[in-house]
């Protein structure tokens, strides 16, 4: 299920040059689901192509897989102005779009705290679940969920680069 060409289901459609859809391989089971899209993206109509992509794909890369092989996504499609968090509103709004990429999933990654916010209702710190495993409840089934942290949240944070980087080794190691 995606997305009108011309969807105006909440008022994100207002600031929008491209809505910005999954990138990678949905038959994978892997499912990366991040905040929302930045500038770039909204250039680009892709996922995680500005300076949070660069940062997840080289850690990918250094696990020894390539963002082509997982599905990624976004909490919401189309750019809040300014990159602010999405609200809960915008993030209801998409969210059956949301659900019908985490269908088939195998595992599902919160990247950071709207996506844990939206997807497990957490409002906390991140640091109190990152990398504790959980499920969450997509349709009728339970879906094996890691939360952890947002690529942006690493780049001046030794510990939060650690603890992505670990959650990246699992999907390697546990769900390839
Ligand atoms: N940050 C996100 O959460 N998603 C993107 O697609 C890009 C940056």
């Amino acid at each position: 299920m995606r997305p009108e060409v011309d969807c105006r289901l909440c008022g994100l459609c207002d600031g929008r040059t491209n809505m910005v859809l999954p990138d990678g391989d949905p038959s994978s089971g892997i499912v990366l689901v991040g905040e929302a899209p930045g500038e770039n993206e909204d250039l680009e109509g892709r996922p995680f192509v500005g300076r949070s992509g660069k940062i997840l794909d080289g850690m990918l890369e250094d696990a020894g897989m390539d963002r082509r092989s997982i599905l990624i996504t976004n909490t919401v499609k189309c750019r809040p102005p300014g990159n602010r968090d999405p609200t809960h509103e915008e993030m209801a709004a998409c969210r059956p779009f949301l659900e019908s990429e985490l269908h088939d999933a195998r595992l599902v990654v919160g990247l950071g705290k709207s996506a844990c916010r939206d997807l497990m209702g957490f409002e906390g710190k991140m640091a109190e679940i990152v990398n504790i495993p959980t499920t969450i409840r997509i349709g009728d089934r339970d879906v094996p969920f890691i939360p952890t942290y947002h690529p942006a949240a690493t780049i001046y944070n030794k510990v939060s680069r650690a603890e992505l980087r670990r959650t990246i080794g699992i999907i390697a190691e546990d769900y390839l």
